[in-house]
């Protein structure tokens, strides 16, 4: 019987350090915006199935933002849970690998404004008017 050599642990290391340069998933930059004026408050609470941001207050004019790196497997997703004035517990993705990875190549911008929530595409340089809010609450 011929023995296995065994693997050769820094050639490995080395390779899973590298995967991510491979497929391009490269750190990602989020960041939601509170644009809703007169001096109003919104509350952000942002996670992933392993990463739990907690509760922010945000208020008029600042930002909450954090970096990522995708995973390698294309699933990456980040979401958030918004309330403001009549709008509560409002969920919506910050961040999905699918649809963001071209749209938020390395950067993905949100503004929470009076009408919805608005989002940078990173490619084009425009906003867009991607969550209207429910008709309920309007
Ligand atoms: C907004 O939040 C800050 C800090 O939590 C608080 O001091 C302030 O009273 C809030 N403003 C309004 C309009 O609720």
């Amino acid at each position: 019987m011929s023995k296995m050599k065994p693997p050769t642990k820094g050639i490995l290391f080395l390779a899973a350090l590298m995967v991510p340069f491979v497929l391009g998933a490269s750190a990602v930059h989020v960041g939601v915006r509170n644009g809703l004026g007169s001096g109003r408050n919104m509350t952000l609470h942002c996670r992933s199935k392993d990463t739990d941001l907690g509760s922010h207050v945000v208020s008029d004019g600042d930002e909450f933002g954090w970096n990522f790196n995708p995973n390698i497997w294309g699933t990456t997703l980040f979401y958030c849970l918004l309330d403001q004035g009549s709008v509560q517990g409002y969920a919506f993705d910050a961040y999905s690998y699918t649809r963001d990875y071209v749209r938020c190549e390395s950067k993905c911008l949100w503004l929470v404004a009076g009408e919805g929530i608005y989002g940078m595409n990173d490619q084009t340089g425009l906003w867009e008017y991607v969550y209207p809010w429910p008709a309920s609450s309007t």
